[in-house]
């Protein structure tokens, strides 16, 4: 019988936080750490999976029967994901998936966007159908949505969906656009893991949303075709300050968006041309944004930056992900990044009594293999 062996990576983003829900601009990589899926067609209709990345657990259910909503821990995204492709359409068959994973489990490296992009592909391949990555991250990002509860944007399924090796993925989260930005050999992507596990992160995230959308409804008042504050430009949030407008809370969370919209394109814009230390400079201005304007950093984060700022050869370090811990990203030159990585964990130690892991890292594509 077909066995398939599906990698569905992790991601890092290396500029746009927190813009994907607000319609702007997001740069992140499909990473060489991810879930690695073993999936088996069965004659009946059940959906039986075996995780080993927790305690080996296993979940049993009829695909009629999965009460998505319902479930809680790692069954939420699986069940969720398959019940997204039913609610899509798709005639799934029953399947017996075994489930590992080498991302930090809620570490800011999507493992969540992974698992569901995963689970999603290897049902659609048993059942025979073919779906556009966009569509896949889509019916992922719903599977999140509903099932899992986190109202999360497109970034993470869809960096995961149609990432690609060597290259950062551009993404229009308006349109759903994907630019592929080459990654040059000069420069190497570090991923370090603070240690402090992200409490209270939906509740924080999902508040975050309902500010941005506030703060639309004020800059209304400006201009009413403004839909999301991927249509506020500094001029329009000038404007507001003069008419005093908009409250404390809302202007900052509207500043950080606007000002890391044209971060994100100027990034892209500074790698094709190989102006590495100006990127650089840009993502050490994302992070002070998110700390200040947006309040999704923390002490450990700040010092982790920090930190590594001080060490020779990198050029830029900022949180990644949702923020409220989990992991920071550097980029590095390439001929310092053993070094680095080397020296950042025992000086982040000692700094904040942590233990850190730090890991440089590359762009890789999630891939389907077959055997007999
Ligand atoms: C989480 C969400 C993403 C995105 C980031 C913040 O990873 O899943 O959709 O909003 O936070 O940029």
């Amino acid at each position: 019988m077909e066995t398939l062996t599906v990698f569905s990576p992790g991601r890092v983003n290396l500029i746009g936080e927190h813009t994907d829900y607000n319609d702007g601009w997001v740069m992140p990589l499909a990473i060489d750490r991810g879930t690695t899926i073993t999936a088996r067609r069965r004659d009946d209709n059940l959906l039986v999976v075996t995780t080993r990345t927790v305690r080996n657990e296993t979940d049993s259910v009829a695909l009629d029967a999965l009460d998505a909503a319902n479930q809680t821990g790692w069954r939420a995204y699986v069940r969720g994901s398959a019940q997204a492709l039913l609610d899509a359409g798709v005639a799934l068959v029953g399947a017996d998936l075994t489930i590992e994973s080498n991302l930090p489990i809620g570490g800011g490296l999507s493992s969540s966007a992974s698992l569901e992009v995963g689970v999603a592909t290897a049902l659609l391949r048993l059942a025979g159908v073919t779906l556009p990555p966009t569509e896949v991250a889509l019916a992922a990002q719903r599977a999140e949505q509903e099932y899992a509860h986190v109202n999360c944007g497109i970034m993470d399924q869809l960096a995961v969906a149609a990432g690609q090796a060597n290259h950062a993925t551009l993404i229009d989260c308006r349109s759903l656009e994907i630019t592929l930005v080459p990654l040059p050999s000069e420069v190497a992507v570090l991923v370090v893991d603070s240690d402090v596990p992200r409490t209270l992160a939906t509740s924080a995230y999902n508040q975050r949303r309902i500010e941005c959308e506030r703060a639309v409804t004020i800059m209304q008042q400006i201009d009413p075709s403004i839909q999301s504050l991927r249509d506020v430009t500094s001029e329009l949030l000038a404007t507001a300050v003069e008419r005093d407008i908009l409250d404390d809370i809302a202007f900052r969370r509207a500043r950080h968006v606007v000002s890391e919209n044209a971060r994100v394109l100027a990034v892209a814009e500074a790698f094709r041309s190989g102006n590495f230390a100006y990127a650089g400079e840009l993502m050490n201005d994302s992070h002070w944004s998110l700390r200040d304007d947006y309040e999704v950093s923390g002490p450990e984060l700040d010092t982790l930056t920090e930190l590594l700022r001080d060490l020779p050869g990198v050029l830029g370090a900022r949180l990644t992900g949702a923020g409220f811990g989990g992991c920071c990203v550097a980029l590095v030159e390439q001929g310092h990044i053993a070094s680095v990585a080397a020296q950042i964990v025992p000086a982040y130690n000692s700094a904040t009594g942590r233990s850190a892991d730090a890991f440089s890292t590359t762009a890789s594509a999630l891939s389907v293999a077959s055997s007999q």
